[in-house]
């Protein structure tokens, strides 16, 4: 029953004017009135069933009263009457009638008229309707909707059009008709990860689910894949359809006209808003297919789908690309984001020439269109919420206008989903009874968490990696104990001890080894008390799992051993053999072997049968873990660095200056030297560094490789968002940061700084480059799947990330604030392919001014020289082992200049070959005011000094003159390991020893080593004269020196070597 007065309605952006008057109201299908709840805001309604017949007729009679009325000055093929009479004759006989294609053709436009919600309405009369009710099959159907499809978008000129499939009969009421299961027909589709994400509009999640279980396979999950069309045909076939290519095309790139951030988002949006899921209720007839397209508001695309939380929702991820303060409302961060997102959304269109009205000017257009037909139809229902649009509201004439929703006839209805037609009924369960069920499982776990046996993991890391393992450990036996993590300084303490013995069953001790075998810093207390034997562990059940490198051989997983050794010692019971993981090699596997079985082993010794989980369930306990993004406040690389490192080092950000190689062309060492600057503040930064002191340097991946990879992974999200992710294993784990250290940084910066993409396991290695030489003829390969499988986050969380590396300095501090250093670039064969070290390789690309992320260190155990500039000095080097050599000679040159006196400086060097011995060019200047003397050792050189017609002493000879002809270098004695010594002479077996000059050279094939034995004279004489010896390289070549020196210092009746170290006389530092 309808209200059966007119209605007064008001403009109140004018007093003056006149209020409209409603009186087709009084048509309303719909209870309507001052007594009626006011159902403003109600967005949707179950929906319209079938009618029954008698509703049917009563429509059917008032759909040709308007009719008529409306063909009044036309000249219908039948009067009202005859058509009246046919209509129910018909419907008597079989339960139905037909309308002719001109009574659907005004059905449609009418509807259109009539709907309450549309405000773009004011083109109803331009509709086009095709009549498509022949289609049967869901094949007819889809095609039939893409032939509209490409008239509707016309070259991006919208032509708003409507297509009708055939009506809901009454013999088949009970079903949903023939039907389009999209909301829309172009839409993106919705993917649901593991983690519960949703890449992609979160609203077509069911639609994706429900096609892909139809066959559908999308070419992959992105943020914009338009999702196929499903259909049920009149017989309830239903079947999924691929958007064909061209239709795919009616896609529009949003970009900002002047704002790069939101261009850079890649977002696009579909065309035409045709939508697909709504009734046709027409004279008693259900038209439960068929679409109406119009073209877009800009508001609709920008705040209803791109912005809404349940969409998109991109409001925050905007806000903080554009920079806004977004951290409170009354910075007005969103009105920005909606006004520049709707700007780009309208710009965008017109850029593409595809139809699209702004919010401003649509609403001008429908409140006149309202005003004329309150003159010539005596009312327009109209939804005020939905008119209105979703942003300005109150700068528009619609916001001000009073309005009245009702239902007119024909109109568009919404109507239950096909599923609820197909949808078996279930057994209900009474609240009661499902209530009772809840609290008794609660009860049931309530009991069982009390029982749970507990495990501490505790941990101790330099680095971070030790942590993640602890999480590691945590989230597995969270399965089946009472878990939780302590940092190994929370049980420093003896009290911190006994309680955590007290309340854990088990203990998991966690902890890396540095220095020369010692503890990571944060357990130095522990380790100084756990060697005074300070600790009891009575009653303490523990297992140890040490990580180390081999390349320490001596030292390997030292901390750990000593940590599991003690701990017996000290009364606790040790559960399992230590565990030991080398950075060398697999050290994340052997971790997870090793607490795998630990878990078992506590489960099945420590758990009474009826509390543990099943074996299966045991054995079966995996360690994957889900990971996911999630938006955070941006942060600078050099933040997250500085967290990485700590407090004590301070975060600079260094700029290559000059680049140059030291090594011919094809050489198989190759040798650069960079200088690069850094800006410092002349006061506070007083004294930055001393020579012998390093810089830790964050290296790149390759933009080319990073690139790579990102092409793969189909769920990149948007790439200028400052992100986090969060990580779990089991599903009742509450989510928790994967990296804390790494947060707020983008996809770009994840992919470029954060993964070391050197260390992506082979497979993927291999794939990746199967597909790219695949790539260049088109096919894909079956393992290609393998990334895709693969979402981002995962992707991150499940590789190492970049860990800094040493350098050390190769010069002095100075005031234009710059420094050297000497890289060799790391080249190894892994798997027979050519493998680059990750740091060496992006400093050898790196261009001038590229920016490096990097901290002056300042460790105390870097070398240092001696006070006294007298003093001799003995410097022996493998490779770019003589980068901190470099940093005393230049102090000692600096000295010199100045007229301070300096002692001498002996160099052993050894290489490879000679074409790579760069100390030459390195000495140059120092030499002219040094006294330098070197002693070389080249291991695999054929000496290039041996040329037809020349020997090499002549050779030798010309490039030692050329070299230090102004210098006052005494001796020059080079070295080489493994020429044919073409200058051996009788009775010498491997050297030449002439004087040119100055200079004296010796010729050696061998190591250093080889070096120091046979000058064992230049060692005894450093070590006489209180001199200091320095060792430098990498571990192994340092240790052959250390054995060599300790030998030639016996032999030649020096102090001892040991004696020499406790002095800081002899200090060494190996490369790795
Ligand atoms: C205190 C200190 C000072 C240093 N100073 C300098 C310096 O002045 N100049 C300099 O050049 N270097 C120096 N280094 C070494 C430097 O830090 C790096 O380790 C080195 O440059 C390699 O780094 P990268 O990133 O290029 O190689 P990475 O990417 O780290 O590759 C090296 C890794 O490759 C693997 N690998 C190496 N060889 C093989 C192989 N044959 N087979 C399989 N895998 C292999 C190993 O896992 C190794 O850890 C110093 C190191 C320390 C600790
Ligand atoms: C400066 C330095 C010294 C190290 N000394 C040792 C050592 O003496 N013995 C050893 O086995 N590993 C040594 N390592 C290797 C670390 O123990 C190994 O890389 C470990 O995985 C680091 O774990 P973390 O990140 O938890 O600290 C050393 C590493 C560095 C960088």
């Amino acid at each position: 029953m309808s209200f059966k007065k007119n209605v007064e309605l008001n403009d109140f952006r004018c007093d003056a004017s006149v209020p409209l008057t409603d009186s087709l109201h009084k048509d309303s299908r719909d209870k309507f009135g001052p007594w009626a709840p006011c159902q403003g805001s109600k967005m949707l309604t179950s929906g319209r069933g079938p009618l029954t017949q008698a509703e049917a007729i009563v429509q059917m009679n008032k759909f040709f009263d308007n009719y008529y009325a409306d063909l009044e000055l036309c000249n219908p093929i039948l009067t009202k009457k005859v058509r009246v009479t046919q209509a129910l004759s018909t419907m008597e006989a079989t339960g139905d009638y037909e309308h002719t294609a001109e009574e659907l053709s005004w059905a449609a436009k009418t509807a259109w008229r009539n709907a309450p919600r549309c405000v773009g309405r004011h083109l109803w009369k331009t509709l086009t309707v095709v009549d498509a009710r022949k289609a049967s099959s869901c094949r007819d159907v889809f095609d039939a909707i893409c032939r509209n499809l490409r008239v509707s978008y016309n070259g991006g000129q919208v032509n708003p059009s409507a297509i009708v499939f055939r009506q809901r009969y009454m013999e088949a009421k009970d079903t949903p008709g023939i039907r389009v299961w999209n909301g829309v027909l172009l839409a993106f589709a919705g993917f649901e990860k593991e983690n519960g994400d949703v890449i992609g509009d979160p609203k077509n999640v069911y639609l994706a689910n429900l096609a892909k279980s139809l066959g559908w396979k999308p070419i992959k999950e992105g943020n914009f894949e338009l999702l196929p069309i499903i259909i049920t045909d009149a017989n309830q076939n239903t079947e999924v359809f691929e958007i064909p290519n061209d239709i795919k095309g009616y896609v529009v790139d949003i970009t900002h006209p002047t704002e790069p951030e939101i261009t850079k988002l890649g977002l696009q949006w579909y065309a035409i808003p045709s939508v697909s899921s709504m009734m046709l209720e027409a004279g008693g007839i259900q038209y439960t297919c068929n679409q109406v397209a119009g073209f877009f508001q800009d508001t609709e695309i920008s705040i209803m789908n791109l912005l809404a939380e349940s969409r998109y929702n991109l409001m925050e991820p905007i806000g903080r690309a554009l920079k806004l303060d977004v951290s409170k409302n009354s910075t007005y961060w969103k009105c920005t984001v909606a006004t520049e997102l709707t700007r780009a959304v309208y710009h965008s269109f017109k850029l593409a020439r595809v139809s699209m009205t702004d919010h401003f000017t649509l609403s001008d257009s429908f409140h006149l269109f309202m005003k004329e037909e309150m003159r010539t139809r005596g009312g327009c229902p109209t939804d005020w919420l939905w008119v209105v649009p979703p942003m300005s509201g109150g700068l528009v004439p619609t916001f001000h206008q009073e309005m009245l929703r009702y239902t007119l006839s024909p109109s568009y209805e919404y109507q239950p989903g096909p599923e609820m037609f197909f949808r078996k009924r279930r057994n209900k369960v009474s609240f009661r009874a499902l209530a009772t069920t809840v609290m008794k499982c609660l009860e049931m776990m309530r009991e069982r968490f009390k029982e749970r046996k507990r495990a501490t993991i505790v941990y101790a890391t330099e680095g971070g990696t030790a942590l993640s393992y602890a999480r590691t450990a945590e989230s597995l036996f969270v399965k089946a104990f009472s878990a939780s993590i302590l940092p190994i300084t929370s049980i420093t303490n003896k009290d911190g001890l006994q309680k955590c013995i007290d309340c854990s069953d088990i203990v998991i001790a966690i902890a890396s080894t540095f220095g020369e075998g010692g503890p990571p810093s944060m357990a130095e207390e522990f380790h100084r008390n756990l060697l005074n034997k300070s600790y009891r562990f009575d009653g303490m059940q523990f297992a140890v799992f040490g990580l180390g490198s081999s390349q320490y051989i001596e030292t390997f997983a030292n901390f750990g051993k000593t940590l599991d050794r003690e701990m017996e010692i000290g009364g606790g019971t040790r559960i399992t053999e230590v565990g030991f993981g080398d950075d060398q090699g697999n050290q994340k596997l052997e971790f997870d072997n090793w607490i795998k079985a630990l878990y078992e082993k506590c489960c099945k010794d420590y758990l009474p049968l009826s509390g543990r989980p099943q074996d299966t369930a045991i054995e079966g306990a995996t360690l994957d873990k889900v990971y996911r993004w999630r938006y955070s406040d941006k942060r600078s690389l050099s933040e997250c660095f500085q967290e990485e490192i700590g407090p004590s080092e301070k975060m600079f950000e260094f700029t290559v200056k000059a680049k140059k190689s030291l090594s011919p062309d094809g050489a198989s060492e190759k040798y650069y030297l960079l200088t690069l600057s850094y800006n410092a503040d002349p006061k506070r930064d007083m004294l930055l560094f001393l020579p012998g002191q390093h810089i830790g340097i964050f290296p790149k991946n390759l933009s080319s490789v990073k690139e790579k990879i990102v092409r793969r992974l189909s769920d990149v999200p948007f790439s200028s968002i400052p992100l986090i992710i969060e990580e779990k294993i089991a599903i009742h784990e509450p989510w928790r940061q994967w990296n804390p250290n790494y947060s707020g940084l983008t996809i770009d910066e994840f992919f470029g700084n954060v993964a070391d993409l050197k260390q992506i396991p082979a497979n993927l290695h291999e794939t990746l480059e199967k597909d790219d030489k695949n790539g260049e003829n088109g096919h894909k390969t079956s393992r290609e799947d393998q990334l895709e499988e693969l979402d981002s986050a995962k992707f991150i969380g499940q590789i190492p990330t970049i860990k800094r590396r040493l350098f050390s300095i190769a010069s002095c501090q100075n005031d234009s604030h710059t420094l050297n250093i000497l890289i060799a670039l790391h080249e190894f064969m892994s798997d027979g392919k050519m493998v680059r070290g990750l740091t060496s390789d992006f400093v050898r690309q790196a261009p001038l001014g590229e920016k490096i992320q990097g901290y002056l260190s300042k460790g105390d155990e870097q070398m240092r020289l001696p006070q006294d500039s007298r003093l001799p000095l003995l410097l022996v080097s493998v490779g770019s082992g003589f980068a901190p050599f470099m940093s005393f000679i230049d102090a000692r040159e600096r000295a010199a200049r100045t007229g301070i006196k300096t002692g001498p400086i002996f160099i052993f060097h050894g290489c490879r070959y000679k074409e790579h011995d760069f100390l030459n060019s390195l000495l140059e200047s120092a030499a002219t005011v040094l006294n330098i003397k070197t002693f070389r050792a080249y291991s695999r050189s054929e000496p290039d000094c041996k040329k037809p017609g020349q020997n090499g002493r002549v050779e030798i000879k010309i490039e030692a003159k050329k070299m230090f002809k102004k210098s006052r270098v005494q001796d020059l004695v080079a070295a080489y390991s493994r020429t044919e010594p073409n200058f051996k002479m009788p009775g010498q077996n491997w050297k030449a020893v002439r004087k040119t000059g100055l200079t004296t050279v010796l010729a050696k094939k061998g190591y250093v080593q080889d070096l120091i034995a046979e000058q064992g004279e230049v060692v005894a004489r450093v070590s006489r004269d209180g001199g200091y010896m320095y060792s430098c390289g990498g571990s192994e070549a340092v240790g052959g020196v250390r054995g060599q020196l300790e030998k030639t210092l016996l032999e030649q009746g020096c102090v001892s070597l040991q004696e020499m170290m406790c002095r800081k006389r002899y200090q060494e530092e190996k490369f790795g």
